[in-house]
Parts: structure tokens; sequence; C-alpha cells
């Protein structure tokens, strides 16, 4: 059964079966919508219900994800209609226009960056481009059915290759197979890209960036984007990581703050106790966000890494007043 989705507050409406997603229904359709992990755990998908019924068939991540949000809120990835709805969600203009596709790719390179990080370029079909929006991510489809996403670290414009950043997790089914036994030459199939963790371009306001762990790969895209388009909004990256090793790309963002001069660049180190060369700045990410910007009212953050990161600075920013609308996440969620 079919029933009608009102979007507000741009009246946009879709039709929307029961045996699908309101998220999936929106895009099929062309709405461009918030969304992350599309399983229910990072709750970038959130929007209000102003009239209207739906239901959750996956209730098991949902539960978690609201907890602490008011009754009237709806995660739309899992939510199914279960009458005509009317709801509240911010639209995203950009990501709309762009195909998604399902593409063979080649590893063309595969570079070793810290012990637990390998940098994987992949070549698409001579024939083919895979257009997307600095910040968004492509799905690996597996053999068994399963995926797995990762971000893409290159920017738009340098598009030949794709770049990413692949953190090892311990016993991870992916991740193992890539430090094991891919090999370059090997063939891959993805899907992409998705995401609506973007540039808004829009905004005139100074962006900070926070990177956690491979969470610089979307970060490094968007920064690349930003210089090639001549894009002079100031920019202070923050980059977290547990030790120096880990901040695998270092001299990179260095060399950005050093040739642009509205690119401030800070690493964090959370476990550098025993570090007595390290005379940068220690502990949580977030907390050295907040000694430098007491007040965040009149900025946009940019936020990557796993989730109790982006879940940590969520809840601390907002306290310094930045704005809900400015802060845009992207949740490294595993693949359920
Ligand atoms: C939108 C998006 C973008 C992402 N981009 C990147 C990226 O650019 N670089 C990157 O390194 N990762 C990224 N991730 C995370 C990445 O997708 C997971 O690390 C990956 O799916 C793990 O696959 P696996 O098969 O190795 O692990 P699995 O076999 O699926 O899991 C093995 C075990 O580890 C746990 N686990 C799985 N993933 C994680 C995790 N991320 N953190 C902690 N525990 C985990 C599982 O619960 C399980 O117990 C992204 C995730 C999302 C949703
Ligand atoms: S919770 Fe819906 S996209 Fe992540």
């Amino acid at each position: 059964m079919s029933h009608t989705i009102t979007i507000q507050p741009s009246g946009h409406q879709f039709e929307c079966d029961s045996s699908q997603s309101v998220l999936e229904a929106a895009l099929q359709s062309g709405f461009a919508v918030p969304y992350g992990c599309r399983n229910g755990a990072c709750g970038a998908c959130m929007g209000r219900i102003v009239s209207g019924q739906v239901e959750y068939p996956n209730d098991v991540y949902v539960g978690m994800t609201l907890q602490g949000e008011s009754d009237d809120k709806a995660l739309l990835c899992q939510a199914r209609a279960c009458s005509d709805l009317e709801l509240e969600v911010r639209e995203i203009g950009a990501a709309k226009d762009i195909q998604i596709k399902t593409l063979p790719v080649r590893v063309h390179r595969a570079e070793r960056l810290a012990d637990d990080v390998i940098r994987l370029f992949l070549k698409l079909p001579a024939t083919q481009r895979l257009p997307f929006l600095a910040g968004q991510y492509i799905d690996f489809l597996l053999k068994n059915g399963q995926r797995r996403s990762f971000s893409l670290a290159n920017a738009p414009h340098d598009d030949a290759l794709l770049e990413l950043h692949i953190r090892r997790v311990d016993e991870g089914f992916f991740t193992g197979f890539v430090f094991e036994r891919l090999k370059e030459k090997d063939l891959l199939r993805i899907e992409g890209p998705h995401g609506s963790f973007h540039l808004n371009e829009e905004s005139d306001k100074p962006l900070i960036l926070m990177a956690g762990g491979t969470g610089f790969a979307p970060i490094k895209s968007l920064i690349e984007h930003m210089i090639h388009t001549d894009d002079h909004r100031p920019v202070h990256l923050f980059w977290g990581v547990r030790n120096q090793p880990d901040l695998y790309l270092n001299h990179l963002a260095e060399l950005w703050q050093k040739k642009h001069h509205q690119i401030q660049y800070t690493p964090v180190l959370s476990e550098a106790a025993a570090d007595r060369e390290w005379t940068g700045e220690r502990g949580w990410v977030h907390d050295s966000v907040i000694r430098h910007y007491a007040d965040l009212s009149d900025h946009e953050v940019y936020c990557c890494g796993p989730p109790p990161m982006i879940e940590a600075a969520k809840h601390a920013l907002k306290q310094q007043g930045l704005n809900e609308e400015a802060f845009h996440f992207d949740s490294f969620e595993f693949n359920h």
C-alpha cells in the first residue's frame, strides 16, 4: 500500500510504498534529505513528524538512536509510513542531481600510511567517471551480499582515481581482507556516491572541520575542493587521534596551513601521556575546539569519525552556542 509524504517547509510530495523506508522513497523520487549510515545508528536522517504515523520493522537500533529525543522525532532510514505523512526535514539541494552508479573498480595502488591505515587508489573503467560531492562516500558491494562504507578522500575535480583511507578494524571481515589479501590490480565492486555530508556552499560562515582518525578522509576531500574552487572562508581543521603515528598525513595538513592563509591546523592527541616530544594539544578533539572557540554561534562545523566522537562533539558544541543546523556530521558507524 502506498502513502503520500509531504516534506515541510518545501511542500514537496512523493509516494512511499509500505515495503520501503521513507528515506528510500524520498531518494528514489529525487528528494535529497540528510542521511548517513542507513541502518538506524547515526541519527543523521532524523526528521519531525507533523502529522501521520510510522512504524519500525527493525526497532533494535532505532530505540537507542531516538533515546532522549521528543516523541515526534522519526528516523527516516528505518521508518515505514502507516498513513499519509507530513514531515519536517531539511532538504539538501545538490546531492539529488547526482546519479548513483554500481561500477567495477581495479586497485591501482595501496599504500600503508600507518600500522592500521591503508590508502587505496581505485581505478574506474576507462569510459566511466563517478561524479560526487566532496565529503560523500561509496559502498563496497561484497560477494556475500553485504556492503561496507568508506569516504572518498580525493576532491571531485581530481577524479581519475578514487582515494580511500581504510582503518583496520579488529576481527574485521572486509578491512582484514584489505590488509591481508587485497593486491594491486584486484577487482572490486562499488556503489555510490552516497551521503549528505558535503559543504553548504550557500553559507559564508567560518568553518571548523573536525576529523577523528580516518575521518580525515572526507575532510581532506572538502579542503582540497575548497582550495580548488578558491573558496576563501576561514577554515580551522582539528584532527584528533591517539598517538603521533596516527596523524598519517600530518605533513599534508601542515602544507595546507603553510600555503593557504585561511587554513589553520591543530592536531590533538588523546593518548600522548608518555610522548615527551609532543608539544601540541592533548585530550579530546572537541575539548580542543572549545578551548579555541568559546562562542560558536557564528560558525559551521563539519565533523567526521567514530560515533562516540560525533556524539561528544554534538553535545559539547551545542553548549557553546552552535546552531543545530550548523552541525554537519558523518558518523563512521559499522555496517550491520
Ligand atoms: C558513511 C560511512 C563512511 C565511512 N568511512 C570510513 C572511512 O573513510 N575510513 C574508515 O576507515 N572507515 C570508514 N567507515 C567505517 C567502515 O565502514 C567500517 O570500519 C567497516 O565497515 C568495517 O568493516 P569490516 O568488515 O572490517 O568489519 P566487520 O567484520 O563488519 O566488524 C568486525 C567487528 O568490529 C566491529 N566494528 C566494525 N566496524 C567498526 C568501526 N568502524 N569501529 C569500531 N568497531 C567496528 C563490529 O561490530 C564487529 O564486532 C565508514 C562508515 C560509514 C557508515
Ligand atoms: S540513522 Fe538513519 S541514516 Fe543513520
